[in-house]
């Protein structure tokens, strides 16, 4: 890891904010680092930090088992600032008291700043708004700490001991509700670890097409396309690094969207990519004919996946390296217990085990957004930046029941214009992903000008979300549903109804299967 590269560690307690708080620091353009709050402290400073942030979490610092950071942390010399359970930590460690607060504390409270000069407050209102959420609360601060600011519940809502540079707040800065919370943060890096805010997209490139170059040396390596902006990106990145040693394999699978195979594969070839476009959809519709079980569908999808891409790849000769588009939350996530399988994702780079290549995961580090702006930083367009995400086994997964090419044909037209119209109300951005949905064993009765009809019904879905994880039905104003069923019925031959689907994630997921 590169020594100038301003980090700073977050010491993950286990709160339901706390990748917010990493976003919120690498806002303020200085990397941060989720790692699990037991990390041994000779494991915290190979990182090289500035400083330390220790979350909230749902824990009580006098529960039994109650999660502790290494003391080291508190005796490093290093800045620390503690959120929430993460400044109840430090008050129960240092000699302070916490103690369960007479009620819990939730939502929206007036805090006042009782030290202006503050570093964390400076400049900030003596009055401001700030977002709480806990139960316990510090009694009696450690030796050494002064209160710097109160609220009606929290009589310590913030505290500090300038000599050892510590310092804890009670509510959450990293959330929207507190409208000063950003810059609390940003002073916390600033004036107290003295980070300057060097992390930028442009430092992130340059910095990983290094690396690239100094892990690939001589070799050769491969990346499966999806079309999605992951994988997109990740290529474009090591492509910089590595030029033509680097062949991308586009497998069409037959069970894209409308135009998709169309735009990625081009677009790149004119940046210099060598792109291999393979042409599949016969061979994964033979292989999907009498499947209608969702789960088989998938192994089906990715098993012929496998095949398709190691032909490919064995074609391009010698390569050493692959190219997988893998994303933080996904790096973070595989570090905790895992849950149960809800889905078996589909995962394309996980698949060529057996080819035994060694990973190149350029994004690894990233959050979404930020894989956006590496993107754009490197020049790629908007459509393919903002694209909506789309699963590995694709419309197959949106057919229920078994996949032919005519349901094909029938849902992708469908799928387009809810696209389209939802893009010309300016609202394609603000939902995390909107599609149609064809369940093929049910017809229902319509009229048509003067006759009957016994056609499909499309379903239409549309969801904001942050992270998949958990999703809304979007709020779509009527007027563009109406447009959307209007066109759907007119246009798409054999459907005659279209419903919407207004459940959220959980209890439904997003995909229908
Ligand atoms: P669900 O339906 O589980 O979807 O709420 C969450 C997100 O994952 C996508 N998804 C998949 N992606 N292979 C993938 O690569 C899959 O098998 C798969 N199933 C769902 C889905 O589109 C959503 O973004």
């Amino acid at each position: 890891m590169d020594a100038a590269r301003e980090t700073v560690i977050l010491l993950d307690f286990g709160a339901q904010y706390n990748q917010l708080i990493a976003r919120r620091v690498r806002e303020c353009r200085v990397f941060c680092e989720i790692l699990p709050y037991s990390t041994p402290w000779a494991e915290i400073m190979q990182h090289k930090p500035r400083g330390i942030i220790l979350s909230g979490g749902p824990a009580s610092v006098y529960g039994e088992e109650a999660p502790q950071c290494d003391p080291a942390v508190f005796r490093s010399g290093l800045p620390v600032l503690g959120i929430c359970y993460g400044m109840q930590l430090m008050a129960a460690v240092l000699g302070g008291r916490v103690a369960a607060a007479p009620g819990r504390e939730y939502g929206r409270a007036r805090l006042t700043v009782l030290d202006a000069t503050d570093a964390l407050f400076a400049g900030l209102p003596r009055e401001q708004d700030v977002w709480m959420s806990h139960g316990d609360q510090i009694i009696a601060t450690p030796p050494g700490f002064i209160v710097t600011a109160r609220t009606d519940y929290a009589p310590v809502a913030a505290m500090r001991d300038t000599q050892r540079r510590l310092y804890g707040v009670q509510f959450h800065p990293e959330v929207q509700h507190t409208p000063f919370g950003q810059e609390i943060l940003r002073r916390f890096l600033y004036d107290v670890c003295g980070c300057t805010g060097t992390w930028t997209m442009r430092a992130f490139i340059d910095e990983q097409i290094e690396q690239i170059r100094e892990t690939v040396g001589e070799g050769r390596v491969i990346a499966a396309l999806s079309g999605g902006v992951d994988s997109t990106v990740a290529a474009v990145l090591v492509h910089r690094a590595v030029g033509e040693r680097l062949t991308c394999i586009f497998v069409d699978h037959g069970l894209l969207r409308e135009g998709e195979a169309e735009v990625v594969p081009p677009r790149l070839a004119r940046e210099g990519l060598r792109v291999i476009h393979v042409d599949a959809a016969a061979r994964f519709l033979a292989k999907l004919a009498g499947v209608t079980d969702p789960e088989e569908k998938r192994r089906v999808i990715g098993h012929e996946f496998i095949r398709v891409f190691e032909e490919e790849a064995r074609k391009v000769g010698r390569v050493d390296y692959l190219v997988q588009g893998t994303l933080y939350p996904d790096v973070i996530e595989s570090g905790t217990a895992t849950a149960a399988t809800i889905k078996s994702h589909h995962n394309v780079g996980g698949l060529p085990a057996e080819m035994e290549l060694k990973l190149i995961e350029p994004l690894r580090l990233l959050f979404k957004d930020e894989v956006r702006r590496v993107g754009s930083e490197l020049g790629l367009p908007e459509d393919i930046l903002w694209r909506h995400p789309f699963p590995g086994p694709g419309l197959a997964v949106r057919i229920l029941g078994e996949v032919t090419p005519e349901k094909l044909a029938i849902l992708r037209q469908a799928d387009a214009i809810v696209v389209e119209e939802i893009r010309l109300a300016g609202l394609y951005r603000d939902v995390w992903q909107a599609f149609a949905v064809l369940p093929s064993s049910i017809r229902s009765v319509g009229v048509m000008g003067d006759g009957r009809t016994y056609a499909y019904p499309i379903i239409v879905r549309a969801v904001t979300s942050e992270d998949a994880m958990t999703a809304d039905w979007a709020r779509l104003p009527y007027d563009v549903l109406a447009r959307i069923a209007s066109r759907i019925v007119n246009e798409v031959p054999m459907v005659n109804r279209v419903v919407y689907d207004i459940t959220a994630k959980p209890p439904a997921t997003i995909e229908w299967e």
